[in-house]
């Protein structure tokens, strides 16, 4: 069937349906609602069967829902109503929520229910939640309602009558009712705060003059102060004293002045920069044990022979110091006497590469590009060299550029069900890095490594499977990943084989060092990347920017508009197609749980 995605951004959950209807043998095209263009001009070029909108944010026009079945993706069970449905779930502590495919009308979120799935709501912030619980019911609820559709008989259900869900209509959630009172509210409040508005609009607070809306929200068990008051940094993180204890806020932005520049999200103490008074640097361990009673970015734990370091940057964006801190504790793993090593296995983002954000924030942002590269590679080196364990990347969440590329780096790739990756790098103007040239060839062949990069679309896991980019697909929920993941390498550490692959691993490199090196593919990438860096005039400069300060498309990108006839779906495996078009260029992050 040919099926038109409209949206508002080729966000995370456009592009997972995109490729999954694609997965599906389903030909699929995106058109993105920005405005000064017409919806209705776009769906007639489109003539579409079906038209579908994961995230929208704007009404559908009449002229469009009156001449195609248009469905409309919500972030809520049936009866809920209003542009807030996430946020709301988790400031109400729901921990039963739901995604219901609804056809458009004249009324938003008020249409005929084509499909509906529930979804539990675990203690995460609403984007990791949104890209993981949500995005796995929305997907269920998509494809049972393309199928109701494809039926030609279905009849949706009406939301009012007798038989009617009771409806429910809430507001936006805006910053009066987001508003944290440091002298009234506990950690648990103040966390529930933080997580409903994470990783957008964040939370606007008061803080050493400034206005600043906080990001992320960790509880801490053992700091203690007067409620308000800052008491400790740690990994680029602030500590703030509850009435109750303490909670760590990872990221801060600067309200934008009127007329002023757009501003971004930061590590908190690099945003607070020199307003920031001295506090105790409270750090831990390089390999800091996996404990819930305090926040760290990085974690490390054992089991018998298996050895798991996790990982949790925001937006999986991996700044110079944060991949100096990981290598630092993926070199402290490896003197552990385990024969497994995971990397990864938490939930959301496994990593999305260079940290953008810092890098604009530097004094010379070229310089810092260059910092941050090597810093990645080093990292990717210290995974490819690895001889004496077997290391396995366990891809809980999305993965992009090279993020993907340093899952590639293992010997194993897991990758979880509902991951969508990004394989290339070409929308952020840059040749790539952290080894591809040596990993992604050598995984899926020279012409599928040099269609992804030039394609620059998303991939699902079932064709990361296909394609070989992957080697196993842990088919479960955002909170099953870590335990399945860990009773996997149980498995792997205790079979027979597993000592003779390590023996064959180091034969093998030695092999490869003397054949084609590994430090040339670097050489020849980085010197490549460092034009590109020292080039103010390069794309990349201005491509970075516009990400990082959320620019809108002026129109929708030629590559997700175009409308590729899909590959035929091979008869085996669930795993059938690949995946679909990318971001368009840049991404402006615009989500249904972000504020205006
Ligand atoms: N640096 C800094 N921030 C990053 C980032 C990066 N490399 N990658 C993602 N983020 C942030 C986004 O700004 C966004 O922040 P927000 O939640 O505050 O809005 C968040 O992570 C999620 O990203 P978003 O773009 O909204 O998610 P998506 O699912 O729509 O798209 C990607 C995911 C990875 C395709 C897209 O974020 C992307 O293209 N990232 C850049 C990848 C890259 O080029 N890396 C550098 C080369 S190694």
């Amino acid at each position: 069937m040919h099926i038109l995605l409209v949206a508002s951004a080729f966000n995370s959950l456009t592009q997972r349906v995109h490729a999954e209807l694609r997965d599906r043998g389903h030909t699929v095209a995106v058109e993105l609602a920005l405005p000064g263009h017409s919806l209705a001009e776009a769906v007639r070029r489109h003539a579409p069967r079906l038209v579908l909108a994961p995230m929208l944010r704007t009404a559908v026009p009449r002229e469009v829902w009156s001449a195609h079945t248009c469905l409309i993706v919500h972030p809520g069970p049936m009866g809920d109503r209003g542009p807030s449905s996430l946020d709301w779930a988790i400031h109400e502590e729901a921990d039963l929520w739901g995604v219901t495919v609804l056809q458009a009308d004249e009324e938003m979120d008020a249409g005929d229910v084509w499909a509906s799935v529930p979804c539990p709501v675990p203690p995460v912030a609403k984007s990791d939640l949104y890209r993981g619980e949500v995005a796995d019911a929305a997907l269920e609820a998509v494809l049972c309602a393309v199928d109701r559709f494809a039926t030609g008989t279905y009849r949706p259900l009406g939301q009012g009558g007798p038989e009617g869900v009771p409806v429910r209509v809430r507001p936006y959630l805006d910053q009066s009712v987001r508003r944290i009172d440091w002298a009234e509210d506990s950690t648990r409040t103040v966390v529930r705060k933080l997580r409903a508005a994470d990783s957008q609009p964040g939370v606007l607070d008061e803080l050493l003059g400034g206005e600043w809306y906080l990001h992320g929200g960790h509880a801490e068990s053992e700091l203690r102060g007067r409620p308000g008051e800052l008491l400790a940094t740690r990994a680029g993180a602030i500590c703030r004293a509850t009435t109750d204890g303490a909670v760590w806020i990872p990221e801060l932005r600067a309200r934008r002045l009127p007329g002023g520049p757009p501003t971004f999200k930061l590590p908190a103490v690099q945003a607070l920069g020199e307003h920031l008074p001295a506090l105790p640097e409270h750090t831990l361990p390089p390999l800091p044990e996996a404990r819930d009673s305090t926040w760290t970015d990085i974690r490390y734990r054992e089991d018998g022979d298996v050895g798991f370091l996790s990982f949790s940057f925001p937006g999986g964006a991996m700044s110079t110091e944060q991949c100096r801190r990981l290598l630092d504790a993926y070199r402290e793993a490896c003197a552990r006497p385990t024969s497994v090593l995971v990397l990864g296995g938490e939930r959301d983002f496994f990593s999305n590469g260079i940290h953008l954000n810092v890098i604009e924030a530097a004094d010379d942002p070229g310089a810092e590009s260059w910092a941050n590269i090597n810093a990645i590679d080093d990292l990717v080196e210290a995974v490819l060299t690895t001889t004496d364990r077997l290391v396995v990347s366990a891809v809980g969440g999305n993965a992009a550029a090279g993020g993907v590329m340093l899952a590639l780096a293992a010997d194993e790739v897991w990758c979880r069900s509902g991951a969508v990756l990004n394989p290339h790098y070409r929308l952020m103007g840059l040749y790539g890095s952290e080894y591809w040239t040596y990993t992604l060839p050598r995984r899926v062949g020279p012409a599928a490594a040099e269609r992804l990069m030039r394609e620059a679309l998303p991939v699902s896991s079932a064709s990361a499977l296909r394609l070989g980019l992957v080697d196993r697909v842990v088919d479960c929920g955002p909170q099953d990943f870590a335990a399945e993941t860990g009773a996997l390498a149980a498995r792997l550490a205790a079979l027979p084989a597993t000592a003779s692959r390590i023996a064959a691993k180091k034969r093998d490199l030695d092999g490869q060092r003397s054949v084609a090196p590994p430090a040339a593919f670097r050489e020849r990438e980085l010197a490549r990347m460092r034009r590109t860096f020292q080039d103010p005039d390069a794309p990349y400069h201005a491509l970075r920017r516009a990400f990082v300060t959320k620019e809108r498309p002026r129109h929708t990108p030629p590559h997700l508009g175009a409308d590729p006839v899909a590959p035929p779906a091979p008869a085996s495996s669930g795993a059938r197609v690949t995946g679909t078009a990318q971001h368009g260029v840049p991404s402006d992050g615009d989500h249904w749980y972000q504020e205006g």
